[in-house]
């Protein structure tokens, strides 16, 4: 029976992957989905990717019809450090993920890829986007308009949601409640391809995947990431990164894909709940608390654009209210009230009352 030299598992027939080898060697053997993982774990570094298709091309540019005594798998080619751009401990890495297999042990060794086949085949699917790249989003005329003040942020995501740039997509807004992200959301929900999930209802890090993969959004737009599971959000590493993959299991075959994905998520604070590494794949926006002056004119527009009262009893509200508790809720809720029949001083005093 074949046992895989990464797994330690048997291998069934025809899944197995000859681990070049000099003759004298006894065999050796991996499962191709083994190897196949370790290569969606080595690319994840753009520079390795690049090592990769360079020992790809280079053996294929020196390779020998007559293989002599490196005779198994796809030692056709072989090469010593010294040939190859390679530092040293590239090399080391490669060889420690079993990408790259000695074929003559010596002083100076002669090395091959473990599978130029499986790498190459590799390689080319990280080429194929998942969806169509380039493709222009339909931004509505009126994007942002429900929103009060911001204008510099409004101004940098239309920026990026009409531009088609690796970095500039993704924007995690960190802020206290009330502060107007969910309504950035919600805005953002009306993108066609946009879709939204609440962290809190629990997506895990297949839940992500199966829509990710599924749905393929254009926009992913996760309200209160910061209820997510630390472990299932960190799903977001790849897909969020400047190479957007993510692994996919098709034919029973794990290969790995090129997202085209924006995301757009939300959290209140402390920032600190976050690890850097996720941190740095977004760009990173903090509302602070509205100032009174804020406050007061966001409460005046919203209540007299949506529950149609009057300007000098809306301004009161929001001044009433933030003496109180500088909650847009709550000046809302208050002014339902009013609208309700309550007296302004009876929904203030209540409120003032029954407040620890
Ligand atoms: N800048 C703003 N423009 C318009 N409405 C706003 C703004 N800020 C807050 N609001 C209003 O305040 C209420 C709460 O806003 P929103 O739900 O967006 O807050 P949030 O930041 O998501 O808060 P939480 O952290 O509690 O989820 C909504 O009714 C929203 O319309
Ligand atoms: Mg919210
Ligand atoms: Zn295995």
């Amino acid at each position: 029976m074949k046992i895989c030299l990464i797994c330690s598992e048997p291998i069934p027939e025809g899944e197995e992957i000859t681990v070049p080898r000099y003759r004298r060697e006894p065999p050796s053997f991996i499962h191709k989905s083994c190897l196949w993982m370790k290569l969606a774990h080595v690319c994840q570094n753009r520079e390795y990717e690049a090592k990769l298709r360079y020992l790809v091309e280079y053996e294929e540019r020196n390779k020998s019809d007559s293989p002599r005594e490196f005779s198994e798998g796809t030692a056709d080619a072989a090469w010593e450090l010294s040939d190859v751009k390679l530092a040293p401990h590239e090399l080391k890495k490669l060889k420690d993920e079993h990408l790259v297999s000695v074929i003559l042990p010596a002083r100076r060794p002669y090395y091959c890829l473990t599978s130029r086949e499986l790498t190459k085949k590799f390689l080319e699917t990280l080429e194929k986007p998942i969806t169509t790249p380039g493709e222009k989003l339909k931004i509505p005329d009126d994007l942002f308009e429900t929103i009060i003040g911001y204008d510099d942020i409004k101004q940098l995501f239309l920026a990026s949601l009409k531009a088609d740039m690796p970095m500039f997509r993704h924007f995690l807004l960190i802020g206290p409640p009330h502060s107007g992200k969910t309504t950035f959301l919600l805005e953002l929900e009306r993108i066609p391809g946009a879709f939204m999930v609440g962290g809190e209802s629990g997506p895990t890090r297949v839940g992500l995947r199966e829509l990710i993969l599924s749905v393929r959004p254009k926009l992913l737009l996760i309200d209160e990431i910061d209820k997510m599971d630390k472990v299932d959000r960190e799903f977001l590493l790849g897909p969020a990164d400047e190479y957007a993959r993510t692994s996919v299991v098709k034919h029973g075959e794990i290969r790995s894909e090129r997202l085209n994905l924006r995301i757009f998520a939300a959290a209140n604070p402390p920032k600190s709940r976050f690890s850097p590494q996720f941190l740095d794949r977004f760009w990173v926006i903090e509302f602070p608390p509205y100032s009174r002056d804020e406050f007061v004119e966001i409460v005046r527009n919203l209540l007299m654009r949506r529950r149609g009262l009057e300007e000098s009893l809306a301004v009161r509200i929001g001044e009433e209210i933030w003496n109180v508790t500088q909650s847009i809720r709550d000046a809302l809720r208050v002014a339902e009230a009013v609208k309700a029949g309550l007296s302004l001083e009876h929904c203030l005093n209540v409120m003032r009352k029954y407040r620890r």
